[in-house]
């Protein structure tokens, strides 16, 4: 007799960018999965991921309430601009899914205590979309860690500076969809890959500033040295209306600092970060590492001389376009569909990501008020 084992139904909210590059090709690759359903705003969008990518029969929707209420749906994506987070994870917790939800798990702190809640209270998975965690010199940066190289760490430096890399495709430069610029959309990245290889989520409080100066008023005629993000178009002044740096200080209750930086335009000769990707610096008692070439730069003592160990392969410089990169993806979508199935754990905990959107939410709050930000 020949059974066939039934494949777990999943549906994506929101088509666009993030969608196509990361989770379209990643479930697809995914023997247990079916990809049912779609829902976009723009119902182009749902149809062509649908026609790509669905299973036959594959389900569009416009309104993602109706998705949701298809009891075969046993998990969906949730991948809509930042704002939209909280409110659709939500609906869906409660609807009975399983939630993976792009990063910054939400644009404000309330809105993502509300996401844990909303996962409390019925029990569902939830987890969020850091894929830098699986580029191999993070791996390798968080195996070294691990291993002991570095001691107790007690400072570290999470960075990602683009002298000028602001994204115009999608809605980053706009506050009232991503509740703010490259710190929620980049130094995110940096944030939690540094707080996830210190193991440390304990936060004493927070200080922080976002300046809000080039994205205004740089000369669009000057915009061409967005190239390298691969942007068709130089951003709008007039519409820009996110920070485009943003600097902070974490203190931990251990007395650890971490210093965080993110821009999308900054008047600084290099950028700082592998190649246009989030990039750590940590130091301890035994040793410290950086992934600022690209490859972990273990720095430790040898026969009691100061010595620099290269450990693994540099990663590749970013691709336009493809900013989630093959192994990442594949990485995280494989870690899902064995949660799905019940036969694996998650790897990036909603508790986790609440913290990373508390800090950057507390630099915003610092930065408007002037004032640190404690935490309870
Ligand atoms: N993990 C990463 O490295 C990474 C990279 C890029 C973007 N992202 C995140 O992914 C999310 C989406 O970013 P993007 O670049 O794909 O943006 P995008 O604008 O390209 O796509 C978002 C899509 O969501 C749709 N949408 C908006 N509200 C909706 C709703 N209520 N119901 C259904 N569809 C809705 C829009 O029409 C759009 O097609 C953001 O939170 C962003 O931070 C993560």
């Amino acid at each position: 007799m020949d059974f066939k084992v039934a494949k777990i139904k999943v549906g994506f909210i929101g088509c666009g960018g993030i969608a196509n590059s990361k989770h379209f090709p990643g479930m697809a690759q995914e023997d247990n999965i079916e990809m049912a359903a779609f829902c976009d705003l723009i119902p182009e969008r749902a149809e062509k991921a649908a026609e790509e990518y669905g299973a036959p029969g594959a389900k569009v929707y416009t309104d993602y309430h109706e998705l949701l209420a298809d009891p075969e749906i046993f998990a969906v994506h949730v991948l809509t601009p930042n704002v939209a987070h909280c409110q659709i994870t939500c609906d869906a917790l409660y609807a009975g899914k399983h939630v993976l939800c792009e990063k910054p798990m939400a644009a404000t702190k309330e809105d993502a205590k509300k996401m844990l809640e909303a996962r409390d209270a019925t029990g569902k998975m939830l987890t969020i979309g850091y894929q830098y965690r699986h580029f191999p010199v993070n791996a390798t940066a968080k195996k070294v860690i691990d291993d002991g190289w570095l001691g107790d760490i007690y400072y570290g430096e999470a960075t990602l500076l683009r002298r000028r890399g602001v994204p115009t495709w999608g809605v980053f430069i706009d506050k009232e969809k991503q509740g703010g610029g490259p710190l929620i959309d980049i130094g995110t990245h940096a944030l939690d890959l540094t707080l996830w290889m210190m193991n440390n989520y304990d936060v004493d409080y927070v200080v922080g500033t976002s300046f809000e100066k080039l994205g205004r008023l740089l000369d669009p005629e000057h915009q061409g040295q967005n190239d390298y993000m691969g942007n068709p178009d130089p951003w709008k002044n007039e519409s820009y209306d996110v920070e485009d740096l943003a600097v902070g200080m974490i203190k931990m209750k251990n007395g650890a600092v971490i210093n965080l930086r993110a821009s999308w335009a900054v008047n600084m000769a290099e950028d700082a970060g592998a190649n246009g990707q989030a990039t750590v610096n940590l130091c301890g008692t035994k040793g410290g590492l950086d992934t600022i070439d690209g490859v972990v730069r273990l720095n430790h003592v040898v026969a009691n001389q100061t010595a620099i160990t290269m450990v693994g392969k540099k990663i590749p410089p970013f691709i336009p376009g493809f900013s989630a990169g093959k192994a990442p993806r594949s990485k995280e979508a494989d870690i899902w569909a064995a949660a799905l199935a019940g036969t694996g754990e998650l790897f990036v905990t909603a508790d986790q990501a609440y913290v990373v959107t508390r800090i950057l939410d507390g630099i915003y709050e610092s930065s408007r008020t002037g004032k640190p930000v404690y935490f309870d």
